[in-house]
C-alpha cells in the first residue's frame, strides 16, 4: 500500500481496510468448519466493524450478520442484508429494542428469561433462542470474558431448562441455542470444551422437552495475534475439533443436523485494518515521547485493555532508540506503546502506522477532547475508496439545540 499517497489524499488519522484480507479470512474460516459440517453458516458480528461497506464485503462472500443493537441492525440493512440472514444478540434488551427485533422479523438470541417475558408483552412469538452462560469463559482480557460466573451475559445454565420450558408452554415451536464465552481467544481446545458443555446442557433440555433446535450458535471469539509473541489460532484444528464434538453430541442426544452457526468479528476483519497517523511532535522529557494525531479517542483498545498494536514507520529507518508513542488526549492513559524501538530520525509529519485495527477500532472511537472522528478508506487491489468521510468540528455541534 502506498500509505503516503493515501495520507496525502485523505489526510491523517485515517483507518484503511484491505478487502482482499477480509475475503481471505472469511474463506479460511468458512472452509475450516464447512469441510467437517455441511449445515454451517458464518454470521459476521457487526459490532467489530459496522461500516456498511465492510458488512457488504462479507455478505458477498456468503455471510449472514449478528447485530447487538438497533443501530447495528440498521447498518446491516443498509448494507443490503436480507432479513433471513440477520441474527440479533443483545443483552438487557429494552422494550424498544425488542419491538425493533420483532418488527424486523429476524431471529434473535435472548439474553435472559426476563427478556422473553418482556417480548411476550409486545407480541407472541413462535421462535426463541436463548443465550446460555455455560459456566465457563475465556478471552484475551478480563473485560472480554463473556462466560462464567462473573459474566453479565446469558442465562446461567442451571436455569436454562426453565427458560425453554416456559417458552414451550407459551406456544413457541421453533428453537435456537446460543453461547458466547469470550473474545480474542487463541485456544482451539477451549472452544471444543465449551461446545461439549453447551451441547450437554442443550441436549438434556431438548430431550426432556421433546423439542429440537433449528440452530446452535457457538458465538465468536476467535482470536488473532497482535504481537510477534502471540500464537496464531489454528482454525483448521479449531473447525475439526468443534465439528467432531458437535456431531458426536448431536448423535448422542438424537438432535439431527441443525444449523451450526458461528458469529466471529475480530477474526474476519481485525488484521485487515491499519491506522495511518502523522507525527505531531517529538519531546525529550524524562522519556522520549512521539506524539501522533491519533489517540485513545481514535483507537481505544490500548487505553481500555492495555492492548498492544504493532507499530511501523514505513518511510523512516536507520538507528533506533526507545520511545513512547502517544496521542493528543489530555490523559496519561493515552499512550499506544512504551519503550518502542523507533527510528531516531522520526520527526513531525512522518507517518506512523498502527496495525491490526480492523476490529473494535473505529467503532470504539469517540470525540473526546473535541476531536472529530477519522476517515475510513477501503482498498481493493490498488483502488482506494472513501467509505466514511472524516468528521469535522462542525459535525460535533450538530446535536445541540
Ligand atoms: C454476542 C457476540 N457475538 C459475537 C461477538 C464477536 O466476538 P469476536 O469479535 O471476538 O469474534 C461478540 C463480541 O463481544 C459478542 O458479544
Amino acid at each position: 500500500m502506498d500509505f503516503r499517497k493515501i495520507a496525502n489524499e485523505f489526510k491523517t488519522p485515517t483507518y484503511v481496510y484491505d478487502q482482499n484480507k477480509i475475503e481471505k479470512n472469511y474463506q479460511k474460516l468458512y472452509h475450516a468448519f464447512s469441510s467437517h459440517y455441511k449445515n454451517f453458516k458464518i454470521h459476521y458480528a457487526v459490532k467489530a466493524n459496522p461500516n456498511p461497506a465492510i458488512i457488504k464485503i462479507l455478505l458477498d462472500q456468503g455471510a449472514g450478520v449478528d447485530c447487538s443493537s438497533p443501530g447495528e441492525l440498521e447498518a446491516a440493512l443498509r448494507a443490503g442484508t436480507k432479513k433471513e440472514n440477520i441474527l440479533y444478540t443483545g443483552n438487557y434488551e429494552s422494550q424498544e429494542d425488542l419491538s425493533q427485533i420483532l418488527n424486523a422479523d429476524i431471529k434473535f438470541n435472548l439474553d435472559d428469561l426476563t427478556s422473553f417475558e418482556r417480548l411476550l408483552e409486545i407480541r407472541k412469538t413462535d421462535f426463541v433462542s436463548f443465550r446460555i452462560n455455560p459456566g465457563m469463559g475465556k478471552g484475551g482480557h478480563e473485560a472480554v470474558v463473556t462466560g462464567g460466573t462473573d459474566a453479565k451475559f446469558g442465562i446461567p445454565y442451571e436455569k436454562a431448562f426453565e427458560a425453554y420450558k416456559i417458552a414451550k408452554e407459551a406456544g413457541v415451536q421453533r428453537f435456537g441455542l446460543h453461547m458466547m464465552t469470550g473474545s480474542n481467544n487463541l485456544e482451539p481446545y477451549f472452544f471444543r470444551e465449551a461446545v461439549e458443555k453447551l451441547m450437554e446442557i442443550g441436549g438434556d433440555i431438548f430431550n426432556r422437552l421433546d423439542i429440537k433446535p433449528e440452530y446452535v450458535d457457538i458465538g465468536g471469539g476467535f482470536g488473532i495475534p497482535y504481537t510477534e509473541e502471540d500464537v496464531y489460532l489454528d482454525v483448521e484444528l479449531l473447525g475439526r475439533l468443534v465439528c467432531e464434538k458437535f456431531t458426536k453430541k448431536l448423535d448422542e442426544y438424537s438432535l439431527g443436523r441443525p444449523q451450526l452457526l458461528i458469529e466471529p468479528g475480530r477474526y474476519l476483519v481485525g488484521n485487515a485494518g491499519i491506522l495511518i497517523t502523522s507525527v505531531t511532535g517529538v519531546k525529550e522529557s524524562y522519556r522520549t515521547f512521539v506524539g501522533v494525531d491519533a489517540g485513545m479517542n481514535t483507537l481505544a483498545r490500548p487505553a481500555l485493555y492495555q492492548a498492544i498494536h504493532r507499530v511501523s514507520t514505513p518511510y523512516n529507518s536507520g538507528p533506533t532508540r526507545k520511545m513512547n508513542l502517544c496521542g493528543q488526549v489530555c490523559e496519561n492513559a493515552d499512550i499506544f506503546a512504551k519503550n518502542l524501538d523507533l527510528p531516531k530520525n522520526l520527526k513531525e509529519d512522518d507517518l506512523v502506522l498502527l496495525h491490526d485495527v480492523g476490529a473494535y477500532g473505529f467503532c470504539m472511537s469517540s470525540v473526546y477532547n473535541g476531536r472529530p472522528r477519522p476517515a475510513e478508506i477501503l482498498i481493493n487491489s490498488d483502488q482506494s475508496k472513501l467509505i466514511r468521510r472524516r468528521e469535522t468540528i462542525e459535525d460535533l455541534f450538530q446535536f445541540y439545540p
